[in-house]
């Protein structure tokens, strides 16, 4: 069933060029720049009404939530917050039929994303959920759900799944940006022609898979690993550090890179392996500044870069080049790499890497 590859982590990191397209099939209209969500029911007034929108959502969702945040406030005028699920019931901000909620679940079956969809039905809002599982809990409880069509994800590390509920999160933006008017359909064309390349330029990444685990072997001795990022990238920082200290139990640690001198830079002493997201975006001279703190402490930078970036070689010791595309989309190449670097260190420590100690696929019990 591996289709021969080692484990079910890197077969579903090399199914990703199908998984992402499977995800967008269908749904893009390119001449009209509009996305096409038969399954979400909201009428065009109840779209109007939507004054806040919650993601709720545990652990890689919880990350794929938070860069889905900053995609809907870029593309709607609607406030978004992200909630744990296991913290969403604490919150005492108020939940209506004006809140939008969006469930991300993998398998719909977490226990603590569930019983918040539960409550907030209850309290009249409208639940989008997005899972991989048809049927699921999560599923039957919303009012209307989208799938992400990966198929199975048996590895324990959640990765095609993460690229693809990122990519629905951008589809649902572009959906209500252009339902509210505050996307036109020349910026919409733009950002469906990037994700439309999604699958091709996956592909370049995963072509450089023997590069990266390379480098993977480098720093595997390394007992702490820090990621940083801005803005999209970080919640790709967060993703890495999650996914690196699942499977390699090596503690690691991921930072918005604005946060370095306000605590975590204490940390950094020679050799210290900091992952830097530096694609090109609006936030790429800071994080070139933060990069040029964290050498100044000996520490080794290993930076995610956009091919044509030739300038960042001079300052760090390792680049990993994605392609040039989009500051929106470009997250879902740098967590491709990330997927591949922690996979490639859990293959020096060791590890068993599709079922982590302590971990299971679906978190049933709150
Ligand atoms: C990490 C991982 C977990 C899940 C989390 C939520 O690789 O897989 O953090 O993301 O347990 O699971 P779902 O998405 O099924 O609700």
């Amino acid at each position: 069933e591996k289709s021969g590859y080692e484990h079910f982590m890197l077969k579903e990191i090399h199914e990703q060029p199908k998984s992402l397209k499977d995800v967008l099939s269908g749904r893009i209209n390119e001449l009209t720049g509009d996305v096409e969500l038969p399954e979400i029911k909201l009428t065009q007034e109840q779209i109007n009404d939507i004054r806040r929108i919650v993601i709720v959502a545990c652990g890689t969702s919880y990350h794929a939530g938070l860069a889905g945040k900053y995609v809907l406030e870029m593309l709607t005028d609607v406030p978004v917050s992200v909630e744990i699920g296991s913290e969403f019931r604490y919150s005492s901000s108020r939940t209506d039929h004006h809140t939008l909620i969006i469930a991300l679940s993998q398998s719909g079956e977490t226990a603590d994303t569930a019983a918040s969809v539960k409550d907030a039905v209850k309290k009249g809002a409208y639940v989008i959920a997005v899972t991989n599982t048809v049927g699921s809990t999560i599923a039957r409880e919303s009012q209307s759900t989208i799938y992400m069509r990966c198929g199975p994800e048996i590895g324990v590390a959640a990765t095609k799944t993460f690229t693809s509920q990122l990519a629905v999160m951008y589809l649902l933006s572009i959906y209500l940006g252009r339902r509210r008017n505050t996307l036109n359909a020349y910026n919409a064309m733009k950002l469906l022609s990037d994700l439309k390349n999604l699958p091709r330029d996956a592909q370049a990444v995963l072509d450089q898979s023997e590069a990266i685990a390379s480098y993977a072997k480098i720093f595997s001795r390394a007992n702490l690993f820090l990621f940083v990022g801005r803005h999209l990238n970080y919640p790709v920082a967060l993703e890495g550090a999650l996914k690196l200290k699942e499977i390699s139990y090596i503690f690691s640690e991921g930072f918005a890179a604005g946060e370095l001198k306000h605590g975590p830079l204490a940390l950094l002493t020679t050799g210290v392996p900091v992952i830097a997201i530096t694609t090109k975006s609006p936030t790429y001279e800071k994080m070139i500044s933060n990069i040029k703190e964290i050498k100044a402490r000996d520490a080794s930078v290993i930076a995610i870069a956009s091919e044509g970036d030739e300038a960042i070689s001079q300052l760090v010791d390792v680049v990993i080049r994605v392609p040039d595309v989009g500051e929106i989309v470009s997250p879902i190449l740098s967590s491709i790499v990330l997927q591949l670097f922690a996979y490639h260190v859990a293959v020096c420590t060791g590890c068993p890497i599709d079922k982590p100690r302590n971990l299971a696929k679906s978190v049933t019990v709150e």
